[in-house]
Formats: structure tokens, C-alpha cells, sequence
């Protein structure tokens, strides 16, 4: 039996990689499900991140999803390897959760000349200090500097990531990223509700520093990774249709969710 394949994000973050991912790919039945209701993710321990990836993974694998993608950094750093290993063998070793990480750091090496590549992301990204050990494997002698922007996140799902208020918050976490190497030419955006802010984050950095969003990246990785696995391809149900579920209010999740996909959404609620 074939299913859609399941996005799960904490919030609205997700889509800015879905959104890729459909555009690459858009022969395959997806469900995207949001945590709104209990995003942020970023600032919570490492326990309660786990336990809500792990119950939203549990209901896209009820919805019928063998495949799920986190398209969360914070939930990829901090439940991914542990629901792999432990989990996914109990409840069906056959079923995948992919997460962004690892196709993000597989190839940060190719956009740096100096060898210094900065991170931005959630305060639980940084903590778990997975993409500087992540990167470490595909290049060791590239130096990483990490910083947490804790408002960020709250700023895009409240809407107000384009106000002239947003300003000083992008500002302020730039700024402590660059203090920390003036050689930094590469920034990845380690969260996928930053790419909503990249105009204003370009705006605040000098034109010599590239930053790097993940949608495409992990679009194209699961794109090899369909095809490296038929059997998982084969599951996957292929009629172009995309449902969406959030654990908030279904009306605002329309509202903003149309504004990243460019299109009418009626999303589902779903009760946790
Ligand atoms: N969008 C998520 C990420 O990529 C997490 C945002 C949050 O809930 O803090 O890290």
C-alpha cells in the first residue's frame, strides 16, 4: 500500500523546505504537519523535544506516511538519531525519518574560501552541537561558529518578521556571529523559519558573506535518496495532492501557510 510522504515541522518553518521539496518533486502525495501549538521547539529540553517529534512522527506514521522528513533542525539535532535507532525499530524498521542536518553539512565545504562558515539557529540546535560535528566528518579543517537566535523563530510565527522591529534582533545576532571570526564568508541558515528573514539578514551583512537557506539542498537530497531507495519510492503514493494538518488554529495556519506556498490552504487541525 502506498502513502503520502510526511513533513513535520514545530511551526510554519517547514514549509520554506516543502515548498522546495514539492516544486523538485511534485508527483508525490505529501502530508505536512505543523506543531504550531506548541512551537517554539528551540528553547525546550532535550526530553520534551523528543517526546513531541516523536508523537508527531507517531501520527504521520497513523496517517499511513512510511517516509517522514523533519524539516526542523531543532528536532533533526535533538530527536532524529534517537528515533532512528530506538524507535523506529519497535514500531516498523521498514518506515524512514530523514532529517536536514546531514544533507545541509554533506556539502557546506563547497561554498567557503576561507574555511570559516558560521551557523545560525535555535538555542537546542547549538546546544546539540550537531552540525559542528556533523561538519567535522565531511570537513574537518573547516572552523564553525555557532550562534542561537532565540527571537527569531517567534518573530515569523507571530507574523512580525518583516516589521522594522525584526531589525534589531537580526542585527544583534549577526553581529555576535561575525564578533566571533571576521573570516566568515558562509552562513547557513540552521533553522528553516530563517529563510522568511533572508532579506533582511542580507541586508545586515557585508556582500562578501554568502548565506545558505536549506530547501534546496534537502530537496535534492531526498530526490537521491528516492532513488537510491525503490523500495521506499515504491510506497509512496503519487497523485500531487499535499494536506496539511497544524496543532493550532487551523484559520491562521491558512492565512500564513497560502503566503509561503502561493496558494489556498485548508489545513486540519490535529489534537494532541
Ligand atoms: N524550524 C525549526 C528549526 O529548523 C525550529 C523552530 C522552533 O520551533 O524553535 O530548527
Amino acid at each position: 500500500m502506498s502513502a503520502p510522504i510526511g513533513i513535520f515541522d514545530s511551526g510554519y518553518g517547514g514549509l520554506t523546505v516543502f515548498r522546495e521539496i514539492r516544486e523538485k518533486l511534485p508527483q508525490y502525495d505529501y502530508i505536512y504537519l505543523g506543531d504550531n501549538g506548541r512551537a517554539p521547539y528551540g528553547p525546550r529540553d532535550f526530553d520534551t523535544i523528543y517526546a513531541y517529534t516523536l508523537e508527531c512522527v507517531r501520527h504521520l506514521f497513523d496517517m499511513g506516511c512510511q517516509l517522514v522528513v523533519l524539516a526542523c533542525n531543532t528536532a533533526s539535532a535533538k530527536a532524529l538519531r534517537t528515533i532512528q535507532q530506538q524507535d523506529l525499530p519497535h514500531i516498523d524498521p521498514k518506515r524512514r525519518v530523514l532529517g536536514v542536518i546531514r544533507p545541509t553539512t554533506e556539502i557546506v565545504g563547497q561554498f567557503t574560501q576561507t574555511g570559516h562558515v558560521g551557523i545560525l539557529a535555535t538555542i537546542g540546535t547549538v546546544k546539540s552541537q550537531s552540525y559542528v560535528i556533523e561538519i567535522a566528518k565531511f570537513f574537518p579543517d573547516l572552523k564553525v561558529f555557532q550562534q542561537a537566535c532565540p527571537m527569531w523563530v517567534p518573530l515569523v510565527e507571530n507574523n512580525e518578521h518583516e516589521s522594522p522591529g525584526a531589525d534589531y534582533f537580526v542585527k544583534k545576532y549577526l553581529d555576535a556571529l561575525l564578533g566571533q571570526s571576521s573570516q566568515i564568508d558562509t552562513i547557513v541558515l540552521g533553522c528553516t523559519h530563517y529563510p522568511l528573514l533572508i532579506d533582511k539578514i542580507r541586508q545586515f551583512l557585508p556582500a562578501s558573506v554568502q548565506v545558505i537557506a536549506q530547501g534546496e539542498i534537502v530537496a535534492k537530497s531526498l530526490t537521491d535518496y528516492l532513488n537510491r531507495h525503490p523500495e521506499i519510492e515504491m510506497v509512496c503514493s503519487k497523485n500531487g495532492k499535499t494536506t496539511y494538518f497544524t496543532t493550532e488554529s487551523t484559520q491562521a495556519f491558512d492565512e500564513k501557510a497560502a503566503i509561503f506556498m502561493g496558494e489556498v490552504i485548508r489545513s486540519n487541525h490535529l489534537a494532541l
